[in-house]
């Protein structure tokens, strides 16, 4: 108990000032947007605000609403609350500017059909006394936690939650080698489950745990102490550029000592607003820029191979949708040098574009001009692919990691990656994953749209978070995985016990196209007690044809090597 408690206030330390900035900024377009509307918090009735807090001020009762917050929001809103994947932090400007009462209507009614419950099962008071909380909390200071604390209780737990129902699965049977292949057939109607709040909570690794690969595959830990690290590309030199999105910059990490670490480490560029896409330009051996896809916009800066500071400043060449949900923004080039692509993931679980001006250009993949002119929308309805795109050596085909929408319980929706297709439609809001599936919050809309929604190729687990996805290029692993796709899963929050928290393969067979199956490569990451110790985001192949991931969980890049028996 005590360790849970202490790490979950160490591991978080750091991710407040960044995720304040974060929702200061997207709150910012919040509140004038709502401005403009006359809009209260949430739409809350007017009558909400009159409401009196009758614990306004009193110190108890913010401390007494600090351990039920732990108890009931800490799981979905983040242990300090911080935020956590779709779901917002609490101790920003959004939830600061509603009044007390406002906030003590909204937790009595929750937006269940958004994930957020009502919690009119506590009392009046108990609701009053987490408004106290959450208007008189300092950003940043630890908040203590609640009694019952997971351990050896919540391990007994895990073991006696049903087992998953195949081809579903769940963290307790993800194993490295297990083959899975979900069909649509397999798919539950929406809501057989409710919408689970189960966002990770994170330890330190303990002593004794450590990523698993199958037999023949070694992983090491090649750097630590990093911050935020999300984003990992190979540079064609093999330097390895790292984006540690939250403090803003881009590290270059080179070679390999004997003993595993790097060689060198140099922040290559810094003060962005959360950078995370990166790649080179023109594509081939010798790129004249660094691109960076920023959350609003996309950066570059001139670039000649081995440089490990940008050797000038950052061009600004387009702006970028920001704000809401999904800040990530991931960038590749087609083969041919002639366009760049951009994946700009939705601001929402699953808002209608139609009506919510916010949505315009996103869920979508972008096409620019390497230059930044000339956009469009290349491929559209993928809710958020802004995690991962990269085009397929062997093919030139696009491929993008997809996010699929939460709160339609547990098996539902599969995530998937998928190649892309050229003015392609993916479904998001309206249908998910096929014309004949349409999502129940928009039932009866367009469809005139039905028959044009693509079927993605690897339905992942649902709420597995897919994120950076790479082909395996290298010489170093056997024969049999040249070509094949690796991708990262951040692991999930919407389900009611934790999936993905894993590395993944996607075997193409040589032959540039998915059978749908789909391969649990590194796992290990979460405890059996439920907690969380590691979360990969990032995948690349270094020069030497190991596997380099990244994990913003213990803050470390990973390093998967084949080791020759
Ligand atoms: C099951 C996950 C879950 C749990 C548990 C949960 N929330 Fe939420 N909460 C959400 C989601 C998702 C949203 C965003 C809804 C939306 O899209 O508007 C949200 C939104 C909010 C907001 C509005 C934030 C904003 O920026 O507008 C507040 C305030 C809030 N929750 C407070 C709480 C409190 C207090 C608790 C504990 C009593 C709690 N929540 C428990 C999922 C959860």
């Amino acid at each position: 108990m005590s360790q849970a408690t202490q790490s979950r206030g160490a591991v978080h330390a750091r991710l407040l000032l960044a995720l304040v900035v974060i929702s200061a900024a997207s709150l910012i377009l919040a509140v004038s947007a709502r401005q403009v509307q006359r809009k209260t918090f949430h739409n809350a009735p007017a009558s909400a605000a009159q409401a009196h807090n009758p614990f306004s001020d009193s110190k108890d009762a913010a401390k007494a609403g600090a351990h039920l917050y732990a108890l009931n929001c800490s799981a979905c809103h983040g242990p300090r609350a911080q935020g956590n994947g779709d779901i917002p932090g609490l101790l920003g400007q959004s939830t600061q500017s509603a009044s007390p009462g406002e906030l003590f209507w909204y937790l009595t009614t929750g937006e269940p059909d958004k994930g957020m419950p009502a919690w009119n099962s506590l009392s009046s008071d108990d609701r009053w006394r987490l408004v106290t909380f959450l208007k008189t909390f300092p950003p940043g200071a630890p908040i203590p936690s609640g009694p019952g604390s997971p351990s050896p209780a919540m391990e007994a737990a895990m073991r006696a939650w049903p087992a998953p129902n195949p081809p579903f699965t769940d963290f307790r049977y993800e194993h490295p080698g297990a083959i899975r292949k979900i069909t649509l057939a397999d798919l539950p109607p929406p809501y057989a489950t409710h919408s689970a709040g189960n966002g990770p909570q994170i330890v330190p690794r303990p002593n004794d745990a450590w990523p698993q690969a199958p037999p023949g595959f070694v992983v090491e830990l090649y750097a630590t102490g990093l911050h935020n690290p999300r984003l990992i590309r190979a540079a064609p030199n093999g330097d390895v550029f790292v984006a540690e999105s939250e403090p803003g910059d881009v590290k270059v990490f080179r070679g390999f000592t004997p003993a595993g670490k790097p060689e060198l480490v140099e922040i290559f560029a810094s003060g962005m607003h959360l950078p995370y896409g990166i790649n080179f330009y023109p594509p081939g051996p010798d790129p004249q820029y660094v691109y960076i896809g920023t959350t609003d916009a996309v950066l570059r800066f001139p670039y000649r191979n081995g440089d490990t500071k940008a050797r000038g400043p950052a061009e600004r060449l387009a702006s970028l949708p920001g704000g809401g949900n999904h800040w990530t923004r991931d960038i590749a080039f087609t083969p041919d040098g002639r366009k760049m692509l951009v994946s700009v993931g939705s601001a929402s679980n699953v808002d209608d574009p139609d009506t919510t001006p916010r949505e315009t250009n996103r869920a979508d993949i972008l096409e620019f001009n390497p230059d930044g002119t000339g956009m469009r929308v290349y491929a559209y309805g993928l809710r958020n692919g802004g995690s991962g795109i990269a085009f397929d050596p062997l093919t030139g085909e696009l491929w993008c990691s997809v996010n699929e929408r939460d709160a339609l319980g547990d098996d539902l929706v599969p995530d998937y990656i998928t190649h892309v297709v050229p003015g392609g439609f993916y479904g998001w809001p309206w249908f998910y994953l096929s014309g004949s599936l349409q999502d129940p919050r928009h039932a009866g809309k367009h469809p005139e749209l039905k028959s044009k929604v693509i079927t993605p190729d690897v339905l992942l687990q649902p709420h597995n978070a897919s994120l950076q996805l790479t082909f395996y290029e290298g010489a170093q692993f056997p024969a049999e995985y040249r070509g094949d796709i690796f991708a990262s899963q951040h692991g999930s929050w919407n389900r009611s016990v934790r999936t993905g928290y894993d590395l993944i393969r996607i075997p193409l067979h040589h032959s540039g196209h998915s059978t749908g199956e789909y391969q649990e490569f590194v796992t290990g990451f979460v405890l059996p007690d439920g907690m969380v110790w590691g979360r990969p985001v990032g995948i690349t192949v270094a020069a030497d044809g190991s596997l380099l991931m990244s994990d913003d969980a213990s803050e470390s890049l990973w390093r998967i090597r084949y080791a020759k028996k």
